[in-house]
């Protein structure tokens, strides 16, 4: 387990001042519409309006193929650069839906928070609670935003006890709505003692916010109205009486969420929510790696791939990684060791993505993501030194949860499917098996969404129709364990074996029986659902 320390001084100020992280939601909840806001004051962007057509969690399936053929523009929306007062904020994109679950997984091992946002209408949903899970799986620290409190929503205790029931975290309230739907006005801030006010005739305008003695400060009543002002004051004292404090050490280790009201659309408790982020963090946290842990602050410069994005430009076949900077200061040019074919490479055309735009990055600290252009060299689980072999750990690749059959549809392209196939492979969108007997693909993902899109990309980009049919099987498992042990239990059932696009070998299942008859009949060997990405 990572040692996630508090915000204490102790990183260079150039890496202290950034903060990685990622916005979980269930689709409609407003994430869309709460990073425009952001990139809005983080001065990224001059018009609210412009990430909407970026937005990935809406994407019907036909708008998702429309943006596969559109690259661009999914890859600027992976991951954006901008400043916030003294912070600098590297946002990455997490797939909206539910079918990319690994993808989503890799994308959160490259953040060191997130931001939960609901709906407050209908509180924590499905998509949010599988996000969530994965958040905790890292113990990453999480900040929640329930949105659209300009709307009626629900009542603010019973919101809140929802996220704790449902999500087994302690929750503690930043701010305090006061009223809600056409009542609402806007919140108190508990962390700072101020009252926030929504203005509902300009949208984008931040709120006007004035600095209080507490909630017996004559000055509320020039703003709220009585009945709203009692209610506030007993709902706060209440609130006080009930939920825990913030608690700063609690919320780095991820047992502790504090939760902003507000409403994306109006602009209002979103600068509230990224001071909190600035304020609270967390900096650069240290990344797990073997033989070692890799700390922020060493002074060489390490990263490590988490997604791979193909065919930007369909006619280079190029690729960018997308590199987490783990450690050290990254210039421009610099040349850094591949570690898994121990051979430098000069980096010498490295982006960054701010907001709709691809820069060259001159530089890049511990934090940042930076994009590596490459043709294949660089797959996810990658680490980049500048010469030391270590390896960073943590990425997994799932087992599928469908396979399906593969074919050309042009018998005479097979060689060529089998290139596409070890390209998607690679680039971490489908599990590519290539049976032990017979000839042809099966070919693994977890929704089935995976198969529409990959299919119409392999048409798209290499010209080949392909046919995707039911598979005898339904899982796979990585099969490990002493040499002999594995020569024995292959030959024995060849029928079920395949190689993976690293040569690993699987075991491709029928049935759950057929896992617990090999744990039975060759205790030796090793089944697992997970492989870590290297
Ligand atoms: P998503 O990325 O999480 O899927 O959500 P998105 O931001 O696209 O927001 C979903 C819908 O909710 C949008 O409405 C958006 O305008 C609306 N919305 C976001 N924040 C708020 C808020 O604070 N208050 C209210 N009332 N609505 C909010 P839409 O009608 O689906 O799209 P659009 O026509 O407005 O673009």
């Amino acid at each position: 387990m990572l040692d996630r320390t508090s915000n204490a001084p102790e990183l260079p100020p150039e890496i202290a001042r950034r903060r990685t992280f990622a916005i979980i939601s269930h689709p409609d909840a407003g994430k869309t519409t709460l990073t425009e806001k952001f990139l809005l004051y983080g001065g990224a962007i001059q018009m609210a309006g412009q990430v909407r057509a970026k937005g990935e969690a809406r994407r019907t399936r036909s708008d998702y193929m429309q943006m596969e053929k559109d690259r661009g523009i999914s890859v600027s929306a992976s991951a954006m650069s901008f400043d916030f007062e003294d912070y600098r904020f590297n946002l990455v994109d997490t797939p909206g839906h539910s079918d990319f679950s690994e993808d989503t997984y890799r994308t959160l091992t490259a953040v060191d928070a997130a931001i939960m946002v609901i709906d407050g209408a209908k509180g924590v949903e499905s998509q949010t609670r599988k996000l969530f899970e994965v958040c905790r799986l890292r113990d990453l620290p999480i900040l929640t935003f329930c949105n659209k409190m300009d709307r009626e929503s629900r009542d603010t205790f019973e919101i809140i006890d929802e996220i704790q029931e449902n999500l087994a975290i302690d929750v503690t309230p930043a701010s305090w709505p006061i009223g809600m739907g056409r009542d609402f006005l806007g919140c108190y801030d508990m962390l700072n003692r101020r009252l926030e006010l929504m203005d509902r005739a300009d949208r984008n305008r931040v709120a006007e916010s004035i600095k209080l003695d507490g909630l017996d400060d004559p000055r509320l009543a020039d703003h709220v109205p009585p009945r709203q002002l009692e209610q506030l004051r007993e709902e706060v004292e209440m609130a006080s009486e009930l939920m825990p404090q913030f608690d700063h050490q609690a919320f780095l280790d991820g047992t502790l969420t504090p939760i902003w009201f507000g409403s994306a659309i109006n602009s209002f408790g979103v600068k509230e929510l990224m001071d909190g982020i600035g304020h609270f963090g967390p900096q650069p946290q240290p990344t797990s790696a073997e033989p070692r842990q890799i700390s922020p602050d060493e002074t060489k410069v390490s990263g490590f791939v988490f997604k791979v994005q193909a065919n930007m430009d369909p006619k280079h076949r190029d690729r960018v990684a997308f590199v987490r900077m783990s450690s050290g200061h990254f210039r421009r040019g610099m040349k850094l060791t591949h570690v898994r074919s121990k051979k430098p490479m000069a980096i010498s055309n490295p982006v960054l993505f701010l907001a709709s735009d691809r820069e060259l990055a001159e530089e890049a600290w511990a934090g940042d993501i930076i994009g590596i252009p490459n043709h294949g060299q660089l797959r996810i689980g990658d680490t980049l030194t500048e010469g030391e072999a270590i390896r960073v750990t943590g990425i997994p690749s799932f087992a599928p949860e469908l396979l399906q059959n593969c074919r050309a549809g042009d018998p005479m392209k097979a060689k060529h499917l089998d290139k596409a196939l070890t390209q998607f492979a690679e680039e971490g969108a489908a599990k590519v098996f290539k049976p032990m007997l017979g000839a042809g693909f099966i070919v693994g993902v977890v929704g089935q969404l995976q198969f529409d899109v990959l299919g119409s990309r392999i048409e798209g980009e290499y010209g080949l129709p392909v046919r995707f049919e039911p598979s005898q099987f339904t899982s796979a498992r990585w099969v490990s364990g002493e040499r002999q042990a594995v020569d024995a239990f292959v030959n024995a059932n060849k029928g079920h074996i395949a190689h993976d696009s690293d040569g690993d070998i699987v075991y491709l299942t029928r049935l759950q029986w057929d896992i617990d008859r090999i744990e039975r009949d060759h205790p030796d060997v090793r089944l697992t659902a997970t492989k870590e990405m290297m």
